[in-house]
């Protein structure tokens, strides 16, 4: 099966999830559906934002994407040069980082496991460091970082890598509100740097919009995807132009049940 559509070269699929459903059987016994047929694309150089309450399946979805789990059914199709469970990193909202490793060898890390020279994977992890914005605390251990620092330098780790296809399950959720808005527009610009494809799971409305080339909204659970939402905004998307305002309206009606019970 093709997973990329020779009619259409212009469009190349990095993630294609067809139909997934996964369940989990508890500790007591009782089965629960976290994901019910799931249909999702992904394009190379996409940035998608996934929404949805909690409990409804995001985390387990990422964790399907990543090959770290597998789906009961449905199928996950993955573009050129990628392949689970080898060069497909996720950021979580909890610091990640090896707590016996200073910063610069946690950045080094995917590279030694890759076999880099030394030379090369410090120089490559000292620019990494450098543009998260983190040079100086090379030699620091994560608990001597704050957190914002510690996601700053999970980020570095992740794109240590150079990978296609970056997973981030609510990075800046434990973050406040000035940090978040720094490392959001830090992740921008990574990203329009690299033109590599993230998948972002938010739980946060105004994050989707300020993020997303597109965003998909997830139903109550067993999730399932309730809305696509294409946002055209030019970024930086920061402040409450009209047009932001209108597609966070949007956003918040499809979710509305949910987070505003009521409205
Ligand atoms: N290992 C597991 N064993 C049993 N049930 C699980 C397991 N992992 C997740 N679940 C259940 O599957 C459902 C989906 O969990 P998941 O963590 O994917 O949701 P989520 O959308 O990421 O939630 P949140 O927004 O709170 O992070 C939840 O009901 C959860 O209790
Ligand atoms: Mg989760």
């Amino acid at each position: 099966m093709k997973l990329n559509d020779p009619d259409r070269p212009e469009t190349k699929v990095a993630l294609e999830l067809r139909g997934v459903s996964k369940s989990y059987c508890s500790e007591s016994g009782s089965l629960v559906q976290a994901l019910d047929g799931v249909g999702l694309t992904v394009q190379e150089g996409e940035f998608v934002v996934l929404i949805g309450p909690t409990g409804c399946g995001k985390t387990t979805l990422l964790n399907i994407a990543a090959g770290l789990l597998a789906p009961d059914s449905g199928q996950v199709l993955l573009g050129k040069g990628l392949r689970q469970g080898d060069n497909i990193p996720c950021v979580f909202q909890h610091y990640t980082l090896f707590p016996w490793r200073t910063l610069l060898h946690n950045v080094t890390f995917g590279l030694e496991m890759r076999s880099i020279a030394r030379h090369d994977r410090n120089d490559t992890a000292r620019a990494l460091i450098a543009k998260v914005g983190l040079s100086g605390f090379e030699g620091a251990y994560p608990h001597e970082l704050s957190g914002g620092m510690r996601q700053r330098g999970a980020i570095a780790q992740a794109l240590a890598i150079k990978p296609k296809l970056l997973l981030m399950d609510e990075p800046f959720g434990a973050l406040d509100d000035y940090t978040r808005m720094e490392l959001q527009q830090m992740l921008i610009d990574l990203w329009q740097e690299s033109q590599i494809t993230v998948l972002f799971v938010t739980h946060n409305i105004d994050e989707a919009v300020v993020m997303g080339d597109r965003v998909i909204v997830f139903s109550e659970r067993p999730g399932k995807v309730i809305k696509k939402l294409q946002v055209k905004l030019s970024r930086p998307r920061r402040g409450l132009s009209q047009e932001f305002t209108k597609v966070l309206v949007e956003l918040r009606q499809s979710l509305g049940g949910y987070v505003w019970p009521g409205e």
